[in-house]
């Protein structure tokens, strides 16, 4: 049965995007269901609209805790009976509940080669910091920020005289290639987690 999907996006949802042209293109087992935004204005509910995917916004300022706000998205989750979150630029950290609530199945894109380089400004740290490689990360989300087992990791070099601009644009085509397979290979049971390893099972073994 195709796997229901839910996005969780905050901005642009350029990798939203992405995820709606590999699923409407390729074969994916899997299918958006639900966008959901922790913020009004975010051009992600506005991409979900035109492709006709339903689009839901929560204002967290209007609940009394996080535990409050999660369990409502919880609701919504369970009602829309969605089997795979996928966070895309989802800029609100999610609760211990949340995170135990869909265990091992949320994804999350990091724009940097994990363990380096977590939290919000992956890019501009390691451009500051002068490596010469850097990379995207999509992962497993734990109880912890950026530390879930790791399903796919892509380099990008910085070469000299690279602005950050130019980077970021980098970085972006590299996630936008593989967001959509490291969702593929979820909504296709390929994924098995031992420990901090995934393993990525090839198709014909799990269809056995
Ligand atoms: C991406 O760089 C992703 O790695 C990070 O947030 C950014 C979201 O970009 N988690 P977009 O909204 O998908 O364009």
């Amino acid at each position: 049965m195709k796997k229901r999907i839910a996005v969780f996006a905050s901005g642009f949802g350029s990798n939203l995007q992405a995820l709606i042209d590999y699923s409407r293109s390729n074969e994916l087992n899997g299918e958006i269901v639900l966008v959901f935004s922790n913020k009004k204005d975010a051009y992600a509910l506005k991409r979900a609209k035109k492709s006709k995917i339903k689009a839901v916004f929560m204002d967290p300022l209007k609940y009394e805790s996080r535990e409050q706000y999660d369990s409502k998205i919880i609701e919504l989750l369970v009602k829309e009976r969605i089997d795979l979150v996928v966070l895309a630029g989802y800029m609100y950290l999610l609760g211990k509940e949340f995170v135990r609530k869909f265990k091992n199945k949320i994804l999350n894109i990091h724009p940097a080669l994990l363990p380096s380089f977590k939290g919000v400004h992956g890019i501009q740290d390691a451009y500051s910091y002068g490596v010469k490689i850097t990379g995207v990360t999509v992962h497993f989300v734990d109880e912890s920020l950026d530390s879930g087992p790791i399903i796919l990791q892509a380099p990008c070099y910085i070469y000299s005289n690279e602005s950050v601009a130019k980077l970021e644009e980098k970085i972006h085509q590299v996630e936008h290639k593989i967001y959509p397979k490291a969702v593929k290979y979820f909504c296709e049971d390929r994924l098995i987690i031992k420990g901090r390893k995934v393993k990525i099972i090839d198709k014909k073994r799990s269809r056995v």
